[in-house]
């Protein structure tokens, strides 16, 4: 898994969005809309990534000891792993936690959508601070969100509580955003993905320091016993899913967007050459792979 790069000194954007959720946004909870495509993109994330995601249900499901019912999806977003655990787990109950109202409104308008309305909760709540009426989990899921609470250890505790003895927490993480195109993909400005990457990778040094963390050890840490850990590269290539264009289109703005500051003119222009509609846009070229590193951890809250 690769770490984001060493956070720089004396040079602070604290106000740049990141490419990976709400920093630099209005605080959750007052009203803040949410920033531009991250919902649309965790949506097309859960579509593409699908498989990878039913790998992992399948194994927590052989590692489970007893029903797996009481279920939290810690940091659900738009409630990809919500939807996930509802299919694997069809006498299970999710509740679905995040620190954003707009996020646990989506998910509950996916779940009444498609029938599932009855066996989701929210709980708007902050997974550093305390998970109130959560209690004897049997599963906590955590996709993409623990490296965005301040306290990984504090959550972790936070999680150890919510679990009855011998429950399981899923833990999936992300070296950043994904990769897609090739170094020659702007001939004029070659590796341009790869620069705006590496000052995107310094913005989250900053602003999410948690990113790339050592989990296995933070877990051991909190007391829990990890029976599974493995990163997956992850490549989707031609004939890809559907709304890989529009995903990679949506992920390259929001890099821009975050780097928009401190990338070399240049290159933002060249950038711009793949999101503006034209003859080398993301949308429609045919060398683009989806390529993406994901980590995951499968602990288990000591029995006794
Ligand atoms: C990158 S999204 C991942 C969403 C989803 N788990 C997925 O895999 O698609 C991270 C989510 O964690 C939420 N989040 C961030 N900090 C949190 C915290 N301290 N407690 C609970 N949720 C948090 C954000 O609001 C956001 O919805």
């Amino acid at each position: 898994m690769t770490h984001p790069a060493p956070r720089p000194t004396g040079h602070s954007h604290p106000a740049a969005p990141t490419a990976h959720g709400n920093h630099g946004h209005p605080a959750p909870g007052q009203g803040a809309a949410l920033p531009d495509g991250l919902a649309e993109m965790l949506d097309l994330d859960a579509g593409l990534f699908a498989p990878h995601i039913a790998g992992l249900t399948g194994r927590i499901a052989r590692l489970a000891r007893g029903p797996v019912t009481r279920v939290v999806d810690l940091g659900a977003g738009t409630g990809a792993g919500t939807l996930a655990l509802l299919e694997r787990f069809p006498g299970a109950r999710v509740t679905a936690v995040d620190t954003d109202p707009d996020m646990l409104a989506r998910i509950t308008a996916t779940a009444d959508a498609r029938g599932l309305g009855a066996r989701v909760r929210t709980l708007e709540a902050d997974a550093g601070a305390g998970l109130p009426g959560v209690e004897d989990a049997d599963l906590v899921w955590a996709s993409a969100s623990l490296h965005h609470v301040a306290d990984p250890a504090a959550a972790l505790a936070v999680v150890r509580a919510a679990l009855r003895p011998g429950g399981l927490l899923a833990v999936a993480e992300l070296d950043g955003l994904p990769r897609f195109l090739p170094d020659d993909a702007v001939p004029a400005r070659p590796g341009v993905e790869e620069r705006c990457r590496a000052l995107l990778d310094a913005v989250h040094a900053e602003q999410v320091p948690h990113l790339g963390a050592d989990w296995s050890a933070l877990l051991a840490a909190a007391g829990f016993a990890v029976e599974e850990q493995r990163t997956d590269r992850l490549a989707l290539s031609a004939p890809l899913p559907e709304g890989a264009g529009r995903y990679a289109h949506l992920v390259l703005g929001r890099i821009r967007a975050v780097v928009e500051d401190r990338a070399d003119p240049a290159d933002l222009a060249a950038l711009d050459t793949l999101l503006d509609g034209g003859p080398q846009d993301v949308r429609h070229r045919g060398d683009l792979v989806v390529r993406s590193t994901r980590a995951t951890w499968i602990a288990r809250r000591p029995a006794a």
